[in-house]
Parts: structure tokens; C-alpha cells; sequence
């Protein structure tokens, strides 16, 4: 694994996405199995970063996650758990206690990184970052971040926080290119904030033909063309999720495939 250094923490440039891990919106006990499986097969497979939220199967993803962790005896400083605050949490004592929610899902008595997930229109971020702010002074969280921000939202999430924002995870693939139109990544980049990329393989990321020819060419998937061309830019991280043991195994091995400046110019426009 190759990896970010930043506050001094070293954090994996592929961590797992854990949306569909227990359910969707609400918990699903025919994926209960499944879900378990697949956090298993990761762990084996040496992932660290895992990333999940409250609003994931209604808690039950983390629950999960919690439960996969223990079963397969990896010591819990050896990983690094994301979670979020679900944006109709906002309020102080909605964060406070959204948060001990988390904690009791996963079964620990630390989150390594929790965001907002969603900026919302009614809150107001100095009160949300108070919570949040208390949530680090208690040690119950390390890290705070962001999660879809916009540049304006982002600097005024700084202002609040009294510790650094670590990130603002954000869509970003070869398919979605907002958040660098935008500025956000470029601002990301000067001031030493990861942007966490979510989504970096969906389909729509993968199907343009030059992208295939590209992958064709490597030997390789176009999925781990995808996650390549993510992790080879300064301060991107990514979170790709799969159920497949063989697909988590890809998308790992992405991070040693090095795409040269031709194909970077290939895919400058995709
Ligand atoms: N902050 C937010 O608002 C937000 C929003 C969306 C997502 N996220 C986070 O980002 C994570 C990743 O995003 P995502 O789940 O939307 O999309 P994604 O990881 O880009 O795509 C997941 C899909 O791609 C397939 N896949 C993964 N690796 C593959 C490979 N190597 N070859 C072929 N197919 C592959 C998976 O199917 P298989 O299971 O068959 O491999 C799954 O259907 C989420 O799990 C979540 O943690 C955050």
C-alpha cells in the first residue's frame, strides 16, 4: 500500500467504502452474511481505512464493520475508521449524540475520523463544530472532516474547527470531475487536506473506450486504470466498495500501477 502523509498520519491512498454493507437506507438481513464476508475477505487482504456512516443501513453497516473487526482479531489501533454525522444531526446535542450512536454500533470507544456527510441549508456550522470540537477534546473522535463541501463551506468548516480539517470527501473519478472544476482539489491540495474520492469506480467511471484500450494495453482492469489515475494525485485518497473478493484484491494492487504522462494526457479529457 502506498500512503498519504499528513498531521503526521500516514493514511492508505485506497481504504473501503462500506455503503450496501448491511443494507441500503434501512438494515437488510439477507446481506447480513454477505456483508460480513466481504469486510472479512478485505481485512485478510490487508485494508485499514474503512469507511462508513450512520445513515448506512440505518447503522447497521457499522454494526457490521464492528462486528467483522472483532471476529477477525485485528487490533483496533491497527486500523483507521471513518464515520459521519448525518446532516439532519447538526445541532449540538444532535452531534453529541449521534456520535455515541456510532460508537455503540461499531463497538469502540473511538472513531479515527468523523465528518458531516451533507451540508445542510439550516445549519449553522459554528455551533455543529462545537459539538464536534467536544467530540475531539473527549477523545471520542481524532479527526474531523467534511463531506460533500463546497470551497465556501470548506474554509468556513476551517474557521470553526478548532483542530485541521483532514479531509472533504467528495465524488471524484475519471467520470466526475466537479470538485476540481470547482477548485476544491486544487485548494485541497495547497493546504493540506485529503480529498477523500468516493465513487471512484462506478460504472459510469469506467466505460469511455480510451480508458478500455488504455487497461487492454496494461493487462489490467479498467476499474484499476480508474482507481490509478485517482491515487497518483497529490492528496487524493479513495474508498472503492466491493462485495467480490478478487475485485477488493484489484482494486488494492491499483495503487503500484503507474500510468505514464501519455496516458495521463489520454485520460486528461475523459
Ligand atoms: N460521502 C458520501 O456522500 C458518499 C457517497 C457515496 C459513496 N460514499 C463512500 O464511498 C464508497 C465507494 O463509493 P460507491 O460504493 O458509491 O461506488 P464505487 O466504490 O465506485 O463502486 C462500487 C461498485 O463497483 C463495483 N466494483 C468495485 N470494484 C470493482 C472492480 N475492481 N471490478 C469491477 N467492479 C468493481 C462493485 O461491485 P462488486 O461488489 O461486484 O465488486 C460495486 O457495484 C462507498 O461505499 C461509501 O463508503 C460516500
Amino acid at each position: 500500500m502506498k500512503y498519504e502523509t499528513i498531521h503526521n498520519l500516514q493514511i492508505p491512498k485506497i481504504g473501503f467504502g462500506c455503503w450496501t454493507i448491511g443494507g441500503h437506507k434501512t438494515p437488510d438481513p439477507v446481506l447480513d452474511v454477505p456483508s460480513l464476508a466481504a469486510l472479512r475477505s478485505a481485512l485478510d487482504l490487508g485494508y485499514t481505512h474503512f469507511d462508513t456512516a450512520e445513515d448506512y443501513a440505518a447503522g447497521h453497516s457499522e454494526e457490521l464493520l464492528g462486528q467483522a473487526i472483532r471476529l477477525s482479531g485485528t487490533a483496533r489501533e491497527a486500523l483507521f475508521i471513518t464515520s459521519k454525522v448525518h446532516g439532519t444531526h447538526l445541532r449540538y446535542d444532535a452531534v453529541l449524540r449521534a456520535c455515541e450512536g456510532s460508537l455503540r454500533h461499531l463497538g469502540m470507544d473511538y472513531i479515527d475520523l468523523y465528518l458531516i456527510h451533507w451540508p445542510s441549508k439550516r445549519m449553522k456550522l459554528e455551533e455543529t463544530f462545537r459539538a464536534l470540537n467536544k467530540l475531539v477534546a473527549d477523545g471520542k473522535v481524532k479527526y474531523l472532516g467534511v463531506s460533500n463541501f463546497d470551497l465556501k463551506l470548506l474554509k468556513e468548516s476551517q474557521a470553526a474547527s478548532a483542530t485541521a480539517i483532514l479531509t472533504n470527501q467528495v465524488p471524484y473519478s475519471l467520470a466526475d470531475r466537479t470538485y476540481d472544476r470547482n477548485g476544491v482539489l486544487a485548494y485541497c491540495q495547497a493546504n493540506d487536506i485529503l480529498l477523500t474520492a468516493y465513487s471512484p469506480v462506478k460504472r459510469r467511471s469506467i466505460k469511455s473506450s480510451k480508458i478500455r484500450a488504455i487497461a487492454a494495453a496494461k493487462g489490467i482492469t479498467p476499474q484499476q486504470i480508474a482507481l490509478a489515475w485517482l491515487v497518483q494525485q497529490p492528496r487524493v485518497i479513495t474508498i472503492p466498495m466491493s462485495f467480490n473478493p478478487q475485485h477488493q484484491a484489484e482494486n488494492m494492487a491499483a495503487v503500484d500501477v503507474e500510468l505514464t504522462a501519455e496516458e495521463l494526457a489520454q485520460l486528461a479529457g475523459q
